[in-house]
């Protein structure tokens, strides 16, 4: 179970999924099914759904969250999203650095840097995801990349810029798979981004900082990954997509310690 000092966070992740319709149904479900659940609650729609179910949030027991933004404010950047446009649209979190965002659409670390700077800029909390492929893994490297996105994505800040920070550690080869990480292998790495930042930033604001387990998190295994340490919290794809089993995630159970 996470440290008492770390509010644990539960974070719905749609990616490209959900009409204005299908948003609007789960969002009403997710709210009817809420009782004060043991962590924050974020939901992170389509752009195109933000306004919609920023409306149906407004009494803040669940927050909102975009899946990406630009680094500029405004201007010539056909097809992007800034993070002014996401404070009005009724954002207060946006989730950077995905691995699929990395894969398919260039994100960097310079770039998931840039990002950075920008969403705390504007005051939204910034959900950054890092993780190996499994090729990384086989190949022993999984610290040595972690290590890299870390520094990469921090690089240039003052430990106080970053009080807000959520990093989420999610394995690539977990996302999507039915592959969970097994509670010791999310545990190791959770360990060692913590030490990481550390090293970097202080005992004090790596103690503080809030760190997600993402990739293939479901109602059967969110106890256990949840009972780990250094666990605060879940990025959950494909199952934030149904009511049901969403709210069985962000109301999970950890064993109760003395
Ligand atoms: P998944 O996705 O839960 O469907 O594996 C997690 C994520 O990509 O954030």
């Amino acid at each position: 179970m996470t440290a008492p000092h770390r509010r644990p966070l539960i974070a719905g992740n749609w990616k490209m999924n959900m009409l204005l319709k299908d948003s609007v149904d789960l969002v009403r479900k997710i709210l009817d099914g809420l009782s004060s659940p043991p962590a924050e609650v974020i939901v992170a729609p389509p752009f195109t759904a933000l306004t919609v179910v920023s409306e149906l949030l407004k009494d803040g027991r669940v927050r909102l969250a975009a899946q990406d933004m630009h680094w500029e404010a405004s201007g010539a950047f056909t097809g992007e999203v800034s993070g002014p446009m996401l404070k009005d649209a009724g954002c207060q979190a946006v989730i950077l650095g995905h691995s699929e965002r990395r894969r398919y659409f260039g994100d960097t670390e310079t770039t998931v840097n840039k990002k950075l700077r920008a969403a705390l800029a504007h005051k939204l909390v910034p959900i950054v995801c890092i993780g190996e492929t499994l090729e990384e893994r086989e190949a022993q490297r999984t610290f040595r990349v972690l290590e890299t996105q870390i520094k990469g994505a921090l690089a240039g800040f003052a430990p106080a810029d970053l009080a807000s920070v959520v990093i989420a550690y999610e394995p690539v080869w977990a996302i999507g798979t039915g592959k969970t990480a097994t509670p010791d292998q999310a545990q190791e790495a959770h360990l060692f981004v913590r030490k990481q930042v550390a090293g970097l930033y202080g005992d004090g604001l790596a103690q503080g900082m809030r760190i997600l387990y993402g990739g293939s998190v479901t109602p059967e295994n969110v106890d256990t990954l949840m009972s780990q340490p250094d666990v605060d919290g879940a990025l959950v794809g494909g199952a934030s997509l149904k009511a049901a089993g969403f709210l069985r995630i962000i109301h999970f159970q950890t064993p109760v310690r003395n």
